[in-house]
C-alpha cells in the first residue's frame, strides 16, 4: 500500500508493532456498510416525526446505542417524548433495520476486509469485534465471518456504549490482554474516543475531519494491510 493513500503517515503512529497483540474491529461502517442501513432506518423514523435527519447529523449517531441514537434524533428535532413512546420508536427503527440486514450476504463485506483479518491472524495477532449493536451477532452470521473472531462483544454485553471505553476494555479483558496491546479500527467519532479512553491505539476509517483524534486515518478499511502493523 502506498503511504500516500493514508491521510496521515503511518509513521506518526508511535506504536511498537511487537506490542500489538490484538486488532479489535468495530462492525458497522468498518467491516460492512450497515452504518448506511442504520442511517436509512433513522432517517425514515425521523421523517415520521417531521425531522429531516441529514448525513451530517448521522455522524453523531455512529457508535452510540440505539436509545442514545434516538435521543439525539429527538434533540435535533426538538421533540420530547415519554420513555414508553421512545421504546416504541426504537423498536420501529430496529424493525426497519432488521429488514434491511436480513437481505445481506458475504459479498457486502467491504473489499479487502476478509483478507486483512486472515492475514492479521496469520501473523499471530488475535482478532476481536466490539460493536455497540445488539444486531452484531446476526450480521456476522449473515456475512459468514463469525468464526474469524477470537472474541465478540456486542451491544447486549455492555452497560455504557461508546464513547465510554467499556466495550473495548471488556474485549481486552476477554482476550486476556492489556489495553495497550490492542489496536482498534473505528469509523465513529464516539468509537475513536472510546478506544483512546481505553488506552488503545486507533485506526480511524473515514475522514480526518471527524476522526482526527485517531492515531492514523485511512479512507477505507481495506487500505490497511497486515504488513502495515510492522510499519507502526
Ligand atoms: C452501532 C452503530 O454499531 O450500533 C450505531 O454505529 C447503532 O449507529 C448502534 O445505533 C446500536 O445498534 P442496534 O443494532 O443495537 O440498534
Ligand atoms: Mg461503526
Amino acid at each position: 500500500m502506498a503511504k500516500t493513500e493514508l491521510t496521515r503517515e503511518l509513521t506518526s503512529l508511535t506504536v511498537d508493532s511487537n506490542l500489538i497483540k490484538a486488532a479489535i474491529f468495530d462492525l458497522d461502517g468498518v467491516i460492512v456498510d450497515t452504518a448506511h442501513y442504520h442511517y436509512m432506518a433513522w432517517k425514515q423514523l425521523a421523517a415520521t416525526l417531521g425531522i429531516d435527519l441529514t448525513i451530517e447529523d448521522n455522524e453523531r449517531l455512529k457508535g452510540v446505542s440505539r436509545m442514545h441514537s434516538l435521543e439525539i434524533v429527538l434533540e435535533i428535532g426538538g421533540v420530547s417524548l415519554s420513555e414508553a413512546e421512545k421504546e416504541k420508536l426504537a423498536d420501529k427503527k430496529n424493525g426497519w433495520f432488521v429488514d434491511l440486514i436480513e437481505k445481506m450476504s458475504p459479498d457486502e463485506i467491504f473489499p479487502g476486509v476478509t483478507d486483512l483479518i486472515e492475514s492479521i491472524r496469520r501473523k499471530g495477532v488475535r482478532v476481536g469485534l466490539a460493536s455497540s449493536s445488539k444486531n452484531a451477532p446476526r450480521v456476522l452470521e449473515l456475512l459468514h465471518i463469525r468464526d474469524q473472531f477470537d472474541v465478540i462483544i456486542d451491544g447486549t454485553m455492555i452497560t455504557h456504549s461508546k464513547p465510554d471505553p467499556e466495550i473495548f476494555l471488556l474485549a481486552a479483558s476477554r482476550l486476556d490482554l492489556n489495553p495497550t496491546d490492542c489496536l482498534v479500527f473505528e469509523d465513529a467519532e464516539a468509537g475513536v474516543e472510546a478506544a483512546i479512553r481505553a488506552g488503545m491505539k486507533c485506526v480511524g476509517v473515514g475522514n480526518v475531519a471527524q476522526l482526527g483524534k485517531a492515531n492514523v486515518v485511512i479512507a477505507k478499511t481495506g487500505d490497511f494491510t497486515a504488513a502495515d502493523l510492522d510499519k507502526l
